[in-house]
């Protein structure tokens, strides 16, 4: 199978690509990635040494440039895309969402669309569960849970789901979508709660928790991740919805006081600072229909998992500084700078 996988050399992409490469000898990759302060073309140096021109290729620009999308599909022959490109931090779409409205939404529409033109036997879209917006205390996300977006991250994400959707119904364009929970593990931009905390409690700052910390994510380990979306790659049906969770529901207080357990670091690291607006109060994943349908199990526990994730971030901290660029750092500034 020859896959266009998009976006990457970002945190799940590259995961995906690594495990994708090193399970199939069938598959052959070509990654388009625009490089953007989340793309790290580091995160597959190793796989570009290895297999760089043989079984992988890296293209970098833009999913919206139509023509770049076209010329892959058709010379490279390409049987399948998975699109992760994405810009996909909540706190930035809060501060200036119109880069998230051009890729999310222009950029998978133009995918779409050029998918359309040559006629792609599939295409996998990996969506979120932030897409069907807030739960309160009980329940659980569900396939037809409307959707109820509350960022403009996860209006940008519902729109290119609707429009995957309407290029199902309209064109007959083979695509199905997977929404997943919250990810974590190696590669991570440090922008996200789980690398951000194990950063800044490794140098003994303040780690800042949004309002009571009292909010809730079902993490899931980002190679269980990887595996449902190879299985809807594989396996899906199109025009299908399939979620992916990890039945693993904690609130933001409680992981980073297991980080900081982990690391042997002190409670009082912990600074509650101003929230963040709209902040969704819990979300949870069913995925019994990946389950039935797909055979789609998650295997990692988060115990092992974060364990590993917090060696990794030690183990490699020359990706963890080489990743800090001016902008990031420009970014962080003004986002936390506001919120003591
Ligand atoms: P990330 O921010 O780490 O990586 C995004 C990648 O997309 C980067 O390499 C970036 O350079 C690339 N990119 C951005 N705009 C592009 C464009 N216009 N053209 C080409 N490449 C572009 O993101 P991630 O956490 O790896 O998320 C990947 C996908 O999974 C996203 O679609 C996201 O919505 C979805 N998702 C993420 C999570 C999570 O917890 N991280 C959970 C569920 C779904
Ligand atoms: O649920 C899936 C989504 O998970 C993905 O679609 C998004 O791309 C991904 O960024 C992630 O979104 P979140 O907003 O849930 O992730 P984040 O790591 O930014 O925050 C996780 C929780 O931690 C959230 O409740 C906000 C809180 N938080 C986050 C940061 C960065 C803090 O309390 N303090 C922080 O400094």
């Amino acid at each position: 199978m020859r896959l266009l996988v998009t976006g990457g050399c970002g945190f799940i992409g590259s995961n995906f690509i690594r495990h994708l490469l090193a399970t199939r000898d069938d598959v052959i990759i070509v990654n388009l990635d625009k490089l953007t302060y989340a793309g790290n073309p580091l995160n597959l140096r190793d796989i570009e040494e290895k297999l760089g021109g043989s079984r992988y290729l890296f293209v970098r620009g833009d999913i919206a440039d139509s023509c770049l999308v076209e010329s892959i599909l058709r010379d490279q022959a390409i049987d399948a895309v998975v699109n992760f490109a994405a810009e996909t931090h909540v706190d930035r779409s809060i501060a200036d969402p119109a880069p998230f409205l051009t890729t999310n939404v222009m950029g998978t529409q133009v995918l779409l669309e050029v998918a359309r033109r040559v006629g792609l036997a599939r295409f996998v879209h990996v969506s979120t569960d932030e897409v069907y917006g807030a739960l309160g205390p009980e329940g659980k996300f569900v396939e037809t849970t409307p959707l109820a977006p509350n960022s403009p991250y996860s209006a940008s994400k519902a729109s290119a789901d609707m429009l995957c959707r309407a290029y199902f119904k309209t064109y007959g364009l083979p695509v199905l979508v997977t929404r997943c929970s919250n990810n974590y593990g190696p590669y991570q931009f440090p922008e996200k709660l789980i690398p951000l905390m194990i950063m800044k409690a490794r140098s003994d700052e303040a780690l800042p928790v949004y309002g009571d910390g009292m909010q809730v994510r079902d993490w899931i380990h980002v190679l269980d991740h990887c595996r449902g979306v190879e299985l809807a790659l594989m396996k899906g049906t199109p025009g299908e919805v399939y979620n992916f969770g990890s039945d693993n529901e904690k609130a933001n207080i409680e992981v980073v006081r297991t980080l900081l357990a982990i690391l042997g670091k002190p409670e009082s690291l912990i600074r509650h600072v101003t929230d963040r607006p709209g902040h969704d109060r819990r979300y949870a994943m069913g995925f019994e229909y990946a389950r039935k349908a797909l055979g789609f199990t998650p295997e990692i526990s988060f115990a092992d998992g974060l364990a590993a994730t917090v060696a990794w971030y030690r183990d490699n901290e020359a990706w963890l500084e080489s990743v800090q660029s001016g902008a990031y750092r420009d970014f962080m500034d003004a986002w936390y700078g506001d919120r003591r």
